[in-house]
């Protein structure tokens, strides 16, 4: 009877460490591990991200003006961590952002990508149909008693601001970028983690004047839990890094601790839009009146060349 006993009790327990871990399809296929169709936590709920943004149908919103960034320029140390899933990086100092149509201000947390070694498989959302070789992530938190609502509630749906950047490959080396993909050979097991050489965060980002153009949504984490709390800014401009600096990252970094499998493909399938509207900032500004002749001069010389030949 006392073994019986034993022997149910033993059964009763949540089978310890089999109680698998999320992780992504490609992981999926050769382990026990969760897959993103039974991601649990609120990823099944229907606000969740990423999702492909038709770039036609989504709503010019007047109040979507320019961010202003405040710590983004200042050199600092970045801790680098492979936290399993991506490589992350950890500020030192104080990084903010307000502006944006954004209700307050948000504090820079953490940095972190998503790739593939294809290059139109690695962005999590996608414009019109196409997605891009990388997607990168710089997740804010909202910071106490900065809304500009007087009466502030407590907003859970707006907690967390992500500014997404699509990176395509372009012919040169990113050099802003050189500081973080040569770290990536420091951690390529999880849970590694090193100094970056110092670098500022607006070293990463496209020139700041092509920044006032961008998709706005509410949506959801894009890992595990998926808490339903994210504003997200999907910026039009990508970032252009090299293809080779695109690679490195898939091939110095690995989902596993006896580096078998190559941390590639960590993108979570698109999630429906559901009832939800994709907002965009005001457009691009017209050719200006005087901004024709201005094209056309620096053209004459090979209009005329072209002319007497
Ligand atoms: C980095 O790794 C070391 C050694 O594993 C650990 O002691 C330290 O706490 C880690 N630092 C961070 C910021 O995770
Ligand atoms: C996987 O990692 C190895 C070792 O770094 C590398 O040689 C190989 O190119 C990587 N594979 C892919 C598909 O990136
Ligand atoms: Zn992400």
């Amino acid at each position: 009877m006392r073994l019986l006993l034993a022997l149910l009790a033993v059964a009763a327990l949540p089978s310890a460490g089999a109680e698998s871990h999320w992780c992504y399809e490609i992981q999926a296929k050769t382990s026990t591990c969760l897959g993103p169709d039974k991601w649990s936590g609120n990823c099944q709920k229907d606000r969740q991200s990423p999702i492909n943004i038709v770039t036609t149908k989504a709503k010019l919103d007047e109040n979507l003006g320019r961010f202003f960034f405040s710590g983004y320029d200042k050199k600092q140390k970045w801790t680098v961590q492979n936290n399993g899933h991506s490589v992350m990086m950890l500020p030192e100092n104080e990084a903010t952002i307000t502006g944006g149509g954004l209700p307050a201000k948000y504090r820079a947390i953490q940095l972190h990508l998503h790739w593939s070694t294809l290059l139109d498989e690695g962005s999590e959302h996608s414009l019109d149909g196409d997605r891009f070789a990388m997607e990168m992530h710089i997740v804010h938190e909202k910071e106490k008693g900065t809304s500009r609502n007087v009466k502030e509630v407590q907003n859970p749906e707006d907690e967390i601001a992500v500014l997404a950047f699509l990176v395509e490959a372009g012919s040169t080396v990113n050099a802003g970028f050189q500081p973080l993909v040569e770290a990536l050979t420091k951690v390529p097991k999880p849970e590694m983690n090193t100094t970056m050489r110092e670098s500022t965060l607006l070293e990463l980002l496209p020139k700041e004047e092509k920044l006032r153009h961008y998709f706005r949504y509410l949506g959801s984490l894009t890992t595990p839990s998926c808490d339903e709390k994210v504003i997200w800014t999907v910026f039009k401009e990508p970032i252009q890094l090299h293809k080779e600096q695109i690679l490195a990252f898939s091939q110095k970094l690995f989902y596993d601790k006896d580096q078998k499998l190559n941390m590639t493909d960590n993108v979570r399938p698109l999630q429906r839009r559901g009832q939800r509207t994709v907002f965009r900032s005001q457009a691009p500004g017209r050719l200006l009146p005087w901004s024709l002749p201005a094209l056309l001069v620096p053209m004459l010389p090979c209009l005329m060349a072209d002319f007497l030949r």
